[in-house]
């Protein structure tokens, strides 16, 4: 089970997950333009509700992979 930091917030996601499966757990969540907590909606890169900062960049989380020590952070 990858274990990623949301916000320095530690979530186990499930083996396989997208790392929208993390922002699905409380406490953590997306957030929407306006930094409104927001949880990912189309689950399938179109409504961007689930966009996050790993590594410095921009990612769809329902696309992206939740691999092992991923560091993300919202908004
Ligand atoms: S949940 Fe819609 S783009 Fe990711």
């Amino acid at each position: 089970m990858p274990r990623v930091f949301v916000d320095g917030l530690t979530v186990d996601v499930p083996e396989g997950a997208r790392l929208s499966a993390a922002l699905g757990l409380p406490p953590v969540a997306c957030r929407d333009l306006s930094g409104a907590p927001r949880g990912p909606l189309c689950g399938m890169g179109q409504c961007f509700e689930c966009r996050v900062t790993v590594g410095g960049r921009e990612v769809l989380a329902c696309l992206t992979p939740a691999t092992e020590g991923l560091e993300v952070r919202r908004g």
